[in-house]
């Protein structure tokens, strides 16, 4: 009998709550086929935690999550908060989450469902197989950086800063070996090392570290030829681990490769096996209320979690797989219908994902 693992639940705002019923039921259906045990408690999060608690990110919703063993986030925001001051806006309270739990690194899957194919822009035969992640440092680089202007003889220059130390390249560089080892056994590490100092630092922390996976075939790539190999061989990648704005930029491309943002499950991972996992999506504020959300990207991201913080690799599977098979028999919610017409709901989704999970 597997021991119990505690979930935070934070729902949020707009299609947030929607899909996130519907994750809840996959991992229902997890406990059942498994014999494993999740005990949820959830969180007021988001503009719905502004309007009962007039804060986005009340304490008790952060002692629920640091309690737990992994967050489930829906999405937050909506017009409704969007004129508030600084403090008082759902994203204020995205960051403060990932800081307080002390979140470095992001991990996005990009993975081509062959009957979706049709949806992306570039060629089927170019994506057919591909199935990748790329894991973004979060918490240093030129984001976070000491940054200011001056005046100049030539008029006023603005000034950004690159910084990384050793520990934080290394701590998200073991975290990328060991999601590889758990995959495809391959890790491409992505740097500028050509022009900038940060980037010869990353690589020679990658390098050093590098002996302690002997099973993982590591490369080297400058950001600009992955950027043009991303769609020229997507296949081709297993683990893509970079610095933040190089990560910003690739996911977002690597994104793009699959077609739909219904579709695209997200994680950030801390020290240890903690993490908080969602969709890339937003609150859909356009469809909330209306039951046709694709909840495909939270269970999606359920799935994530179950391997990435519980190591249930086989359960993390069935969910992949039980989604590939609705999608392969031709069910489709509005985002990824080509026959509007005959879109499912959201509930409809999450149904026959539940049912067509198996060992
Ligand atoms: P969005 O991702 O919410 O929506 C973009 C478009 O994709 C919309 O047309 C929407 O209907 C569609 N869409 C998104 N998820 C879908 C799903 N699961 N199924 C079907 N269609 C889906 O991005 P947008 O419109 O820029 O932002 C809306 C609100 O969400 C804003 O307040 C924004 O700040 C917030 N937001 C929150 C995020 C988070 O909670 N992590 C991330 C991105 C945006
Ligand atoms: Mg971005």
């Amino acid at each position: 009998m597997a021991d119990t693992k505690k979930i935070a639940v934070l729902p949020g705002d707009g299609i947030g709550p929607e899909v996130v019923a519907e994750a809840l039921k996959v991992l229902k259906k997890t406990e059942e086929l498994f014999g494993y045990k999740f005990e949820t408690e959830s969180g007021l999060f988001g503009g719905i935690a502004i309007d009962e608690r007039g804060t986005p990110l009340p304490q008790d919703t952060l002692d629920i999550c640091k309690r737990a063993d992994a967050v489930l986030l829906g999405a937050v925001g909506g017009p409704k908060w969007d004129n508030n001051s600084k403090e008082l806006r759902p994203e204020t309270g995205l960051l403060g989450i990932r800081k307080a739990l002390g979140l470095f690194s992001n991990i996005r899957p990009a993975v081509i469902f062959d009957c979706l194919k049709e949806a992306s822009t570039l060629k089927p035969e170019v994506l057919e197989g591909t199935d990748l992640i790329v894991v973004r440092e979060l918490t240093g680089g030129i984001y976070f950086g000491e940054k200011f202007r001056r005046e100049t003889d030539n008029g006023q220059e603005a000034v950004d800063t690159c910084v990384y130390n050793v520990k934080e390249v290394e701590r998200i560089v073991h975290q990328a070996f060991q999601i590889a080892r758990t995959r495809r056994k391959k890790l491409c590490s992505v740097d500028k090392a050509n022009v900038l100092e940060t980037s010869r630092l990353w690589r020679e922390t990658v390098n050093k570290i590098a002996p302690e996976y002997p099973d993982v075939e590591l490369e080297h790539v400058l950001v600009d030829n992955c950027a043009m190999q991303l769609l020229r061989r997507p296949s081709s990648f297993d683990v893509i681990v970079t610095e933040n704005m190089f990560g910003d930029i690739l996911s977002d491309e690597a994104a793009m490769l699959t077609g739909s943002i219904g579709m695209l499950s997200s994680a950030s991972l801390g020290e240890g096996s903690f993490g908080l996992y969602e969709p890339v999506h937003g609150s859909a504020p356009d469809i909330a209320g209306q039951g046709i959300a694709n909840p495909i990207a939270t269970i999606l991201s359920v799935a994530l979690m179950l391997k990435l913080s519980f190591g249930y690799q086989e359960a993390g599977d069935v969910i992949e797989n039980a989604v590939k098979s609705v999608l392969d028999a031709g069910h489709r919610t509005g985002d990824i219908a080509v026959d509007k017409n005959k879109a499912i709901g959201t509930t409809a989704m999450g149904d026959l994902i539940v049912d067509a999970m198996n060992k």
